[in-house]
């Protein structure tokens, strides 16, 4: 099949295209390459007939038209995003503009595309946009799991931006019929994630001596599941998920994604 994966580059993106041509795919990658995007992720096949990159931002919708245009996916998988929690704190309109307005565009340039597919084309077509399980906020020790259907309760500029998002791609299948899927993932562990991120963050300090930084009294707790789980889940549904469906990957059980604060 035909992937255009949206942020390739990053820590599961390179994962996801790394499957997919183990499997036979192609994959269109369109990454802007910010501080979190690292080509070296996919050294090991920059050079195979079945993958191509494009230096870009999903914002950019003359781009992003002319991919579709040019490369004809079947299945879009959006990645694409600004990450990390701390940095949305410290500046969130980056956020914004990224994960809110540049998904929204992707969406824009998708629908102007499928518009134009045959009926079985049309019918086939999936746009699938990775969130995470923040936008339903946090769990106490006592309540329930995350399903489907918790109401959003975004805590902090970055979950606040990935449920804006989520938003605009159940609009875009409600309103247009395009056929879009959403899945909600816990965190992700495995490697080439960038060093920000907590356990990487504690590997290197450790490695190097440093001290390891417990965040509030070290007894919050969060839900785990590795990259290449979750890349085979993304997979798994965007094959195989009806138009308009949303999943939630990992445990989201009752302990998960405690914050830490
Ligand atoms: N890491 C996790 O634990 C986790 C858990 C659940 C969901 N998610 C979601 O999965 C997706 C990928 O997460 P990640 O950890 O791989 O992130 P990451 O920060 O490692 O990678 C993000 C990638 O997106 C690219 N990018 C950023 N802005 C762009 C833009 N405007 N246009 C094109 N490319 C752009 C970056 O260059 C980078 O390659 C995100 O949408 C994130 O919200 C992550």
């Amino acid at each position: 099949m035909k992937f255009l994966v949206t942020g390739g580059a990053g820590f599961i993106g390179s994962c996801f295209i790394l499957q997919r041509i183990a499997n036979g795919d192609s994959v269109l990658n369109l990454d802007k390459l910010t501080y979190a995007g690292n080509p070296e992720n996919l050294s090991s096949i920059a050079d195979h007939p079945n993958y191509y990159f494009v230096q870009g931002d999903i914002a950019d919708k003359s781009s992003t038209a002319k991919i579709f245009r040019d490369f004809k996916p079947e299945f879009v998988v959006n990645f694409a995003a600004e990450s990390h929690v701390d940095r949305s704190i410290l500046e969130p309109e980056a956020f914004l503009q990224t994960n809110v307005i540049g998904t929204t565009r992707l969406l824009s340039s998708a629908l102007d595309y499928w518009n134009h597919l045959c009926k079985a084309g049309k019918d086939s077509f999936r746009f699938l946009h990775v969130s995470t399980d923040e936008v339903f906020g946090s769990l106490g020790k006592k309540d329930p799991s995350f399903t489907e259907s918790s109401p959003y309760r975004p805590n902090s500029p970055y979950s606040a931006s990935k449920a804006s998002a989520d938003h605009f791609v159940r609009a875009f299948n409600r309103t247009y019929g395009l056929p879009t899927l959403i899945t909600h993932c816990s965190n992700n562990y495995g490697p080439r994630q960038y060093p920000e991120k907590l356990i990487p963050l504690m590997v290197l300090n450790a490695v190097a001596g440093k001290e390891l930084p417990v965040y509030g009294d070290g007894a919050n707790i969060r839900d785990w599941i590795h990259v290449e789980d979750h890349c085979s889940a993304i997979d798994l549904v965007v094959r195989n998920a009806a138009p308009g469906a949303v999943y939630n990957i990992g445990g989201n059980s009752e302990f998960s994604n405690l914050e830490i604060v």
